[in-house]
């Protein structure tokens, strides 16, 4: 699209919106399946948890409506951040999943994924609102750039790409894609929790009323993967590689450890650690540790469900391990360290072949093409619930 055009209202990004559609090709696939009930992207607002500000400095006040009610400019700026950001991941997605539409395993299989598509992209939508309802000039602008950025997994440009390294990673299959619905959408899972309590109402409700339909997208990841490993044709081993790959990747979603953004975003009634109404009082020491907080929540979670899929294995094959957290991660302290999956340290000089052979190899993917090729059932039906 040629940045030729200059956002003012909502409306006139809604016409952008379209033309990124058509560029993408998302709503031709869902014409072509036909019988899909009719969608109407919209704005959706959730119940807030509640009226005051939760956490941080301003606990106990009035949450607040509107952007001049926030009490300090940096909080403004820092939110803006935060709903940019949010914004970019979903549009992201779609970019990524949409090559996927044309070799789903099933019929429900697409019908699925044309949904967790649409809604990706409603939820970019009520970003965009957001940013344009509160953010005049500068806010239309950035919901421009929304649209405008592109995965380097679709455009293959290093030049134009999405903000987040993950966002940009090719989903090369289907059980990529099951990986990325549990693993990358369960991060998104955590983060629209933590915004879920934000100070800033309309953040707050918008996000509420996305984590109901990202539930549907974790589901679809989960269940993916229980459908392959019942099946058992595709071997632990490549399940195992493919784990890794999207796990490290996904544990780097969660910022850097010592943070000083996250410390202050929570100060400031923004964004709290997940779960924070079951969380004890934050104390002093832990308050540069937020990202590694909710980071070590999601590594535990994920570690159950892996328990889970292991009980459907075929007898004799090796069980799904997480790898340690520090493996192959590019955010944060770790980033510059060389650990294994077992934990273990890896001397400098063998490391990046190390960590090639244990994410998805070349073999690997030669060996799925032939098996989706082979018109063998390697996934099994989905069950309606
Ligand atoms: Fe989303
Ligand atoms: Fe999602």
């Amino acid at each position: 699209m040629a940045n030729t055009r200059r956002v003012k209202s909502f409306d006139d990004w809604k016409e952008y919106f379209r033309e990124w559609q058509k560029d993408l090709g998302l709503e031709e696939v869902a014409e072509s399946v036909g019988g899909l009930p009719p969608y109407e992207f919209h704005i959706g607002w959730g119940d807030l948890k509640s009226d005051e500000v939760e956490f941080g400095a301003h606990r106990g006040n009035r949450k607040w409506e509107k952007l001049v009610e926030v009490p300090d400019q940096r909080a403004r700026d820092t939110l803006y951040e935060l709903i940019r950001y949010q914004g970019d991941t979903e549009f992201a997605s779609s970019e990524q999943q949409r090559h996927l539409l044309t070799v789903a395993p099933s019929q429900a299989d697409l019908t699925s994924l044309i949904r967790v598509i649409r809604e990706e992209g409603r939820h970019g939508w009520q970003m965009a609102y957001l940013l344009i309802d509160h953010y005049g000039r500068e806010g239309a602008r950035e919901a421009e750039k929304l649209l405008e950025r592109r995965s380097t997994a679709l455009s293959g440009s290093r030049s134009n790409r999405r903000l987040l390294h993950t966002f940009n990673e090719p989903i090369r299959d289907w059980i990529d894609l099951y990986y990325y619905a549990e693993l990358v959408d369960r991060d998104g899972k955590f983060q629209l929790d933590m915004l879920s309590r934000c100070g800033f109402a309309p953040l707050a409700r918008s996000t509420v009323y996305m984590l109901g339909e990202e539930s549907y997208h974790l589901r679809f990841g989960h269940l993916g993967l229980k459908r392959i490993i019942q099946v058992g044709h595709v071997p632990m081993a490549i399940m195992q590689r493919y784990l890794n790959k999207w796990v490290s990747s996904a544990l780097d979603l969660f910022g850097k450890d010592a943070s000083s953004t996250a410390t202050w975003a929570y100060e400031w009634g923004l964004k709290s650690r997940f779960n924070e109404h079951r969380c004890p009082p934050l104390d002093e020491g832990e308050r540069e540790e937020l990202n590694d907080f909710s980071r070590l929540a999601y590594y535990r979670e994920v570690q159950g469900l892996m328990r889970q899929l292991n009980r459907f294995r075929k007898k004799g094959e090796s069980e799904l391990a997480l790898p340690d957290f520090r493996f192959n991660r590019k955010v944060g302290k770790y980033a510059s360290k060389c650990v294994g999956v077992d934990g273990k340290e890896v001397k400098a000089e063998e490391y990046k072949d190390y960590v090639k052979s244990h994410l998805p190899t070349e073999k690997d993917e030669s060996f799925l093409k032939g098996l989706f090729e082979s018109g063998e059932q390697w996934v099994a039906p989905m069950v309606a619930d």
